[in-house]
């Protein structure tokens, strides 16, 4: 298999780098082959479809320059890749099958697929593709796709205020970063961010658990329900009927689509340790640890950075939910001993407009509260724009 690290870092020029995806063996084979033909080709390659779609945002990440379908193992699982990766990309698709079917062919071209090649192949035949597809790209032989972020939200114990917290940010995300924004709750079996929201939703994520194997881009969306701020939510089931929880295979596949479609993917994951090896928690997710300052959090906050996320430095950050210096038990000093290292932020206690926005169905985020502004402070740094907009900062003020 081709080193890819070579692609990335774009030392080499004339490089064409090629995801070669197929589960048949021997044809994989041949098309790696052909391939190698071409001056400068570097293949990956994949044995399987859902290895591919598993790991789409990074394979698009890694930005190949072209993507090498087989058409015949499964012809749906094929053009759903191709699909996927020609709506959301600049990359080239073509596709490769034993068969001379020109009605194969078109349901490939009709995606969006550049080249069919029927084995077997001539190795000019595809060299001229490629040359085809890298004179498509002038001046850049990488996709131009752009990493989604993912901003996942721990509790360390519950009642922390993960929900309120998340689903808050999530607003705000979406209206400071004015980016296509998607909540997912994982509060199972029943989660309670949508009703922060004031929404009522059809769909859960239950939907997407049960039928995993039917889930892409299309019915992903079918699921989702649109908040008056833009945001899209995936809510958690409102029936202890429906559950389903996802495991770790289940959360890689609804999130790989999910950051597919969507620039920011903001997830309640409460205060759940169980999906902690799946791509939720990849070093490229920023973990947005949510405690409170009580002798059971921080201790549970100490052994959760210690144990899980000792290597992380600010793709790790701590959040200190109702945070009232005059109440508390420890001061700052103890508080950082205890985290091992500092709070990046501090959101404070503000009941009354907890409670004002709970009866009123309204987002804290979009009242002007203590809360509010501090949430929006935290939304803003995540999208890279500077923490305070110009007319607020006398009023932050007060935490710095
Ligand atoms: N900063 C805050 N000030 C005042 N009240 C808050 C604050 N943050 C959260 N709350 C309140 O605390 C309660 C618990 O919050 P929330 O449901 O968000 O916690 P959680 O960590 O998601 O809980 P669970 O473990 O049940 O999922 C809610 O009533 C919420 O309104
Ligand atoms: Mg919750």
């Amino acid at each position: 298999m081709a080193d890819v690290s070579k692609v990335q870092d774009g030392a080499e020029k004339n490089v064409l780098s090629i995801a070669l995806i197929g589960p048949h063996e021997q044809h994989r084979r041949a098309m790696a082959m052909a391939v190698a033909k071409h001056p400068g080709a570097i293949v990956h390659e994949f044995p399987s479809y859902s290895s591919a779609q598993e790991q789409l945002p990074r394979l698009l990440e890694d930005r190949y320059s072209v993507i090498i379908v087989d058409a015949d193992s499964n012809p749906d699982s094929a053009l759903d890749l191709a699909e996927t990766v020609c709506t959301t990309s600049h990359t080239s698709v073509m596709a490769y099958s034993s068969q001379a079917d020109v009605k194969l062919a078109i349901r490939f071209m009709r995606v969006g697929v550049r080249e069919f090649f029927t084995l077997p192949v001539e190795g000019t035949e595809v060299a001229e593709a490629l040359t085809r597809a890298s004179t498509r790209q002038p001046g850049q032989q990488q996709g131009e796709y752009v990493p989604s972020k993912v901003l996942v939200f721990l509790g360390t114990k519950g009642g922390c205020g993960v929900t309120a917290l998340a689903s808050n940010f999530a607003v705000a995300l979406a209206q400071e970063s004015e980016r296509s924004t998607l909540l997912i709750d994982l509060g199972l079996p029943l989660g309670d961010a949508a009703i922060n929201l004031g929404m009522v939703t059809e769909f859960s994520i239950a939907n997407a658990v049960r039928e995993a194997n039917r889930l892409d881009s299309n019915f992903l969306r079918t699921l989702l329900a649109t908040h008056a701020s833009g945001l899209s939510v995936l809510a958690a089931p409102s029936d202890f009927r429906a559950e389903a929880t996802p495991d770790n295979e289940s959360m890689n596949k609804l999130l790989a689509i999910a950051r597919l479609n969507f620039e920011y993917v903001v997830v309640d994951v409460g205060s759940r340790l169980d999906l902690l090896g799946s791509s939720l928690f990849d070093e490229s997710s920023i973990i947005y640890l949510v405690t409170q300052v009580g002798i059971s959090e921080l201790r549970n906050a100490n052994r959760m950075i210690s144990q899980f996320f000792p290597r992380r430095s600010d793709n790790l950050q701590i959040v200190l939910n109702r945070y009232k210096p005059a109440t508390m038990l420890f001061d700052d000093k103890h508080i950082e001993k205890a985290l091992t290292r500092q709070a990046q932020w501090k959101i404070p206690d503000d009941y009354q407009s907890a409670r004002r926005t709970q009866n009123s169905a309204t987002p804290m985020a979009l009242a002007d509260s203590p809360i509010a502004q501090a949430i929006r402070q935290m939304a803003r740094t995540a999208c890279g724009l500077p923490a305070d907009r110009e007319e607020k900062k006398r009023i932050f003020s007060f935490f710095r």
